[in-house]
């Protein structure tokens, strides 16, 4: 589906979005008629309250949300989303100037509100219509919407139709829609090709383990972004319990997210040149599978003790790593639904990420408030590299006890980029557990739009 905004037509409705602060005013200049209405049915303009107005006929003559306070709002985002779901179909269009400095925010909300998922059965209608407001760039919030959208879709396709070939099919068509190249080692080659860890994790499953790659652009920095793949993280012959492994179907968020994010930027057509490799395997349990206790041989030359082979993301990561490392671009950026911890830690509505520069960190900050899409940084904590130190190996996948684990994964990867000059890495959950505005329940991007924003300043564009 798509989620753009709608022709300008004259009859569109009017919505009015009032601050609580400024209702009375507001009120004020409104016809007689309107003030009693919205006096008597107790609009207080509370965040996300919406109004209808009828006109004498009983045809919608306006529609009002209330914007409530700078205070209630820092406990959100996407507020305008909430009107979109409670309003009738419609074509509305934003009949006053936007309170804040928020207006990209919400008009984006608004089209994300209307995202469904609707592969497997019809779902509701996505209801009612926003005309792109003056003063932001509509094409552009369409184009975000449009990386979003395939986020999320290839997120919520359920393993079954969304393995290694399928995520391979689905950069094939992502590629061919922007002009971008594809390249992609399956099976047994990537053995031939130095991908010893992407093989060993996913050998054991019925679909064949393989590392995707895309490049586009000809001109400007170079950015490569590389995301897990895991179509499906049964934890390995560590097997996971029932619970945990249920949402499994979303261990590819950090490949859907950065394609996501490759998606804008092809389709602002950014100076840049961009290379996405996403190992893409399927973390299964078969006479095959990778042990626990096996010491793995990686393409960078580093041996690997596997101590849970539910650690597996950081070793197809590690492959991918180095390789993008080979040719250092000036910016490299992995995505991963990693640790369970990075979960504790901040919860599903906030990302982790650790950067090599402090600058990178201050750009993403930035970026993520313009974005309305938060992050927080993490420390790559150097006297916890011991913990990844294992004595017959050179590193350990997963250190006893689980101290940290989520920055003992960090430091893992790093382990691997040693040319790039500057390496940012995203531990993401990629899951929205309960619909909030402009997210549905279900797969979500994070980070994508933080990252986008700041990348005029990460890459000195
Ligand atoms: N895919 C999981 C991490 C995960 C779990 C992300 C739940 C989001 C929600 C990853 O492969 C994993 O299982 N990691 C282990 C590592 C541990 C064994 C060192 C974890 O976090 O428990
Ligand atoms: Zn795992
Ligand atoms: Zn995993």
């Amino acid at each position: 589906m798509s989620l753009t905004f709608a022709e300008d037509r004259a009859d569109a409705i009017p919505l009015h979005v009032v601050e609580h602060h400024a209702l009375t005013d507001w009120r004020a200049q409104q016809p007689e008629r309107v003030q009693a209405w919205v006096a008597a049915q107790g609009f207080t303009a509370k965040l996300g309250q919406t109004l209808l107005v009828p006109a004498e006929d009983g045809t919608l003559e306006a529609a009002i949300m209330g914007y409530g306070t700078a205070s209630h709002r820092q406990k959100g985002r996407f507020p305008l989303a909430i009107a979109q779901a409670d309003l009738p179909e419609g074509v509305y269009r934003l009949a006053t100037p936007w309170p804040d400095d928020r207006l990209a925010e919400n008009a984006l909300g608004w089209l994300l509100a209307r995202y469904r998922f609707a592969r497997y059965r019809k779902q509701s209608e996505p209801g009612a219509q926003l005309i792109a407001p003056a003063g932001i760039d509509a094409a552009q919030i369409e184009t975000i919407a449009a990386g979003e959208t395939l986020t999320r879709d290839l997120i919520n396709t359920p393993a079954a139709d969304m393995g290694p070939d399928a995520l391979e099919d689905a950069v094939r068509d992502l590629a061919s829609r922007h002009g971008a190249g594809c390249d992609v080692i399956v099976g047994d080659r990537l053995l031939d090709e130095n991908y010893p860890m992407i093989h060993a994790v996913g050998r054991a499953a019925a679909v064949a383990p393989r590392l995707i790659e895309m490049t586009w652009g000809e001109t400007g920095p170079s950015l490569t972004l590389v995301g897990k793949g895991v179509c499906f993280d049964t934890g390995g012959l560590n097997l996971k319990p029932g619970a945990s492994m249920g949402l499994m179907k979303k261990d590819m968020g950090g490949a859907a997210t950065v394609l996501g994010l490759a998606s804008m930027i092809m389709g602002l057509a950014l100076p840049v040149k961009l290379r996405v490799l996403i190992p893409a395997v399927e973390n299964a349990v078969a006479g095959a599978a990778f042990r626990p206790g096996d010491i793995l041989s990686s393409r960078k030359g580093l041996t690997v003790e596997i101590n849970n082979t539910d650690a597996e993301g950081r070793l197809v990561l590690a492959d991918a790593l180095a390789l993008a490392d080979e040719a250092p671009p000036d910016l490299l950026i992995s995505m991963a639904t990693l640790t369970g911890a990075a979960r504790v830690a901040v919860g599903p509505d906030l990302v982790p990420f650790y950067a090599t520069d402090p600058d990178l960190a201050t750009a993403l900050r930035e970026g993520a408030r313009a974005a309305a899409d938060p992050v927080w940084e993490m420390p790559f904590h150097e006297p916890y590299e011991a913990m990844i130190e294992p004595g017959i190996a050179d590193l350990d996948n997963a250190p006893k006890g689980g101290f940290a684990g989520s920055i003992t994964a960090a430091l893992f990867l790093r382990r691997f980029v040693t040319a790039a000059p500057k390496y940012i890495h995203f531990d993401i959950y990629g899951w929205q557990p309960s619909a909030a505005p402009a997210r549905s329940q279900g797969g979500v991007g994070q980070g994508a739009r933080a990252i986008l924003e700041a990348l005029p300043r990460l890459l000195k564009l």
